[in-house]
């Protein structure tokens, strides 16, 4: 397998990464009671962690060229300090806060046994899977989107990015705009990141690929079981396919 292959691997299991419940929580489908279960989840998989997800790829790595845009990544995810001033983690806390929810409930959050069966590998994969997995995982994986194809190929369908005012928690949870800072800092810095991703992709040596297209392939199944009971626990059934 050559690097356009692993690439290629790489972007369809990313084409992979779409929730069949995901056009029903932008849609206003999810009751306001129960939204809570998807920011308490995803702030205790990756959210509030990602700095240091990103600093077990750091530590690990002996690529200087590699560790100075990880480091930089780090530096705007724990500060804000290229974008709005705040780490992500905190601003994330924005969404539900200007929801009105109970903040607290995030400094001891229950998992969900598949969410913890979740991050359990996302540990795995950026401790024991050597830095090239841990890079991948953490800024392509978790960072990333279905939209990867877009970073590499111009012609390629890129993240449609609405106005905020159209943003589905303005729109149907009545979220004012103002409490969008984490989607602001990441509309600033995220471009950035997404092509420093993919130029990091070229220092794995092919012996590697194996490997890391394996932890991504074991991540994606448990993303997927994660988000089923989210689904499942925010009240959503998966409608029959037409
Ligand atoms: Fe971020």
């Amino acid at each position: 397998m050559d690097t356009a292959e692993f690439k290629e691997a790489l972007i369809g299991l990313m084409e992979a990464k779409q929730h069949w419940a995901w056009p029903l929580f932008t849609s206003g489908q999810v009751a306001a009671d129960r939204l809570h279960v998807h920011f308490e989840q995803e702030y205790a998989t990756y959210v509030r962690d990602f700095a240091i997800l990103l600093g077990r790829a750091y530590i690990q790595c002996p690529i200087p060229a590699i560790r100075a845009e990880l480091a930089e990544n780090i530096y705007e995810e724990e500060t804000g300090k290229l974008s709005l001033g705040k780490a992500h983690a905190e601003l994330f806390l924005g969404y539900p806060a200007g929801l009105g929810m109970d903040v607290e409930r995030f400094k001891d959050i229950r998992m969900l046994h598949e969410a913890a069966r979740y991050r359990a590998y996302v540990d795995e994969a950026t401790l024991e899977c050597g830095w090239e997995t841990a890079m991948v995982v953490a800024t392509i994986f978790l960072e990333g989107n279905e939209y990867e194809r877009a970073v590499l190929d111009a012609d390629a369908p890129k993240r449609p990015e609405p106005d905020l005012s159209e943003h589905p928690l303005v729109k149907h949870y009545g979220l004012d705009p103002s409490s969008l800072a984490l989607t602001r800092a990441h509309r600033m810095v995220e471009a950035g990141h997404r092509h420093v991703a993919w130029s990091m992709v070229d220092a794995i040596d092919s012996s590697v690929y194996p490997q890391v297209l394996s932890s991504m392939e074991e991540i994606l199944s448990r993303w997927h079981t994660y988000r089923d009971a989210v689904a499942r626990a925010c009240g959503l059934v998966r409608p029959v396919a037409s």
